[in-house]
């Protein structure tokens, strides 16, 4: 093929839309604009009155300033279009506001608006979750998860990984967990009538990636996951959001915890330039030691154990407080939330990777250590959240593999194509997920997970 007479395409970054967002129009220096957005709030004074606007691309929005009867046109929630001048502003809040010398109301607000200008707790906001977004929390929160994508995909770009897309639908459980939706068509008498066989909504692309992987070596993909978790905590969703990557060609754990380390940390880095006034925004309402944390994590290398390390300092901490611990910490059990939390927020204080799990507690496609014992696996624990990834080195030995399978009690006929893998040119291998909404907890230091997606599912939940 020759690609000598291949012109090169170029790209335009104009804006193809006729209005300017309030962010560029406050980087920009015309002076005559016209603003659209919605009404955060109106102050009516004497002289002169003053309105908040916000189209959702700053934290601000911008200040409007009008007389008295175009104030009256006003009211909070309505979706107006401004005319005036942009000058420089007196306050210490904003450098420049607007000097309004024409307005068009462009949908009226119903007087039941229910946001005010005041604080509304976290709950109340879900309960409007159709409007929520039009608040600060909520506002913030869709800037932080946009930029929170563009970095991790910024990073993948720059180490060379390539974007594939896996199933939703699936016939697998990759984590073996049972926790999966099964789907059936409404009006459908038996439910394998469809696909002619159980089909669920994917816990997981791991085995899809793990496909894809061995053909392009770096891939990586991101989408919704589906888990039927009857757990009411504050950090598990039905429907999530799961960045997953997968490469070949690796030949032990320390490469796969540098990558995992390096998306997180950029990721991180990504958001402090992006959203800083954002994170400035959290830093000051929700969580006082934010940017602290955050830079501490970017500047310092995380934190590597072994499982087998984990147990011994949490049997040590156990041993001198009795009552530590709820559940036990004899090697062999699983790390609890509790063990998470102290490994990570007390003993290391920084986010830690723990590494080598008993084979026992980890599902079949994790690769068995030399010692017989463990598998070449990791979680990544975060202070103040406990696991943010879990990821493994990939089992590639056929028949291993095939003995853990049948272990696992698994159709082999349904996992052929995972087994053929191992037979047509298997490759070492492994990969990672990372919770996108816990990664948010992470960014924005909210404490639910509920209020870092725009439209929460979760065990008795489904509204909108
Ligand atoms: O540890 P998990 O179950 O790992 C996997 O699914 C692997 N197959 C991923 C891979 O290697 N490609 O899930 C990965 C991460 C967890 O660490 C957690 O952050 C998040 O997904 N997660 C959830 N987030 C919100 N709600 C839930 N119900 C979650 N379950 C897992």
């Amino acid at each position: 093929i020759n690609t000598r007479f291949i012109q090169k395409a170029s790209y335009t970054t104009k804006s193809l839309l006729p209005n300017k967002t309030i962010k560029t129009l406050l980087k920009e220096d015309t002076q005559q604009v016209s603003v659209r957005g919605w009404v955060r709030s109106v102050r009516k004074q004497k002289q002169v009155s003053f309105a908040t606007v916000n189209d959702g691309s700053t934290l601000k929005g911008i200040q409007a300033i009008l007389n008295e009867k175009d104030a009256q046109l006003l009211t909070t929630g309505a979706c107006v279009e401004l005319q005036g001048s942009l000058i420089e502003s007196p306050g210490k809040e904003q450098t420049k506001e607007l000097q309004v010398s024409g307005i068009k109301v462009l949908g009226e607000c119903d007087s039941t608006y229910p946001l005010q200008k005041k604080r509304h707790t976290n709950e109340f906001l879900r309960s409007i979750g159709h409007l929520r977004m039009r608040g600060n929390t909520g506002s913030a929160v869709l800037r932080v998860r946009n930029a929170a994508s563009e970095g991790i995909r910024d990073f993948f770009r720059e180490q060379e990984f390539i974007l594939t897309n896996t199933p939703i639908l699936t016939s697998h459980d990759c984590e073996g967990g049972g926790e999966v939706f099964k789907i059936t068509p409404v009006d459908s008498k038996e439910p394998t009538e469809f696909f002619k066989k159980p089909v669920y909504l994917t816990v997981s692309g791991q085995l899809h990636a793990e496909i894809m992987a061995s053909a392009m070596s770096r891939v990586y993909t991101f989408g919704p996951t589906f888990r039927a978790e009857e757990s009411l905590t504050s950090r598990h969703l039905a429907e999530f959001w799961m960045l997953e990557a997968e490469m070949a060609f690796i030949d032990d754990m320390a490469p796969l915890l540098d990558v995992t380390e390096g998306s997180v940390q950029q990721t991180t880095r990504y958001v402090m330039d992006q959203c800083s006034e954002d994170l400035a925004f959290f830093n000051q309402w929700v969580d006082k030691s934010l940017l602290e944390r955050l830079q501490k994590s970017v500047d310092k290398p995380f934190v590597r154990m072994t499982y087998t390390e984990a147990i011994d300092v949490l049997q040590k901490v156990q041993d001198k407080e009795k009552n530590k611990f709820q559940y036990p910490t004899t090697w062999g059990s699983s790390l609890q939330s509790e063990h998470e939390r102290y490994l990570a927020s007390e003993y290391c204080q920084q986010p830690v990777f723990v590494t080598d799990y008993p084979s026992e507690l980890k599902p079949f496609y994790m690769r068995a250590n030399e010692d017989g014992k463990t598998v070449g696996c990791f979680d990544l624990l975060l202070p103040g959240i406990g696991e943010l990834v879990g990821g493994s080195m990939r089992e590639e030995r056929y028949s291993i593999l095939e003995q853990k399978m049948k272990d696992a009690k698994m159709n082999m006929e349904d996992y052929q194509w995972y087994l053929d893998l191992r037979k047509y040119g298997s490759a070492p291998h492994g990969g990672y997920g990372i919770g996108f909404e816990r990664l948010l907890l992470w960014l924005t230091g909210l404490e639910n997970v509920r209020e870092v997606i725009p439209m929460p599912r979760w065990v008795g939940s489904c509204k909108y």
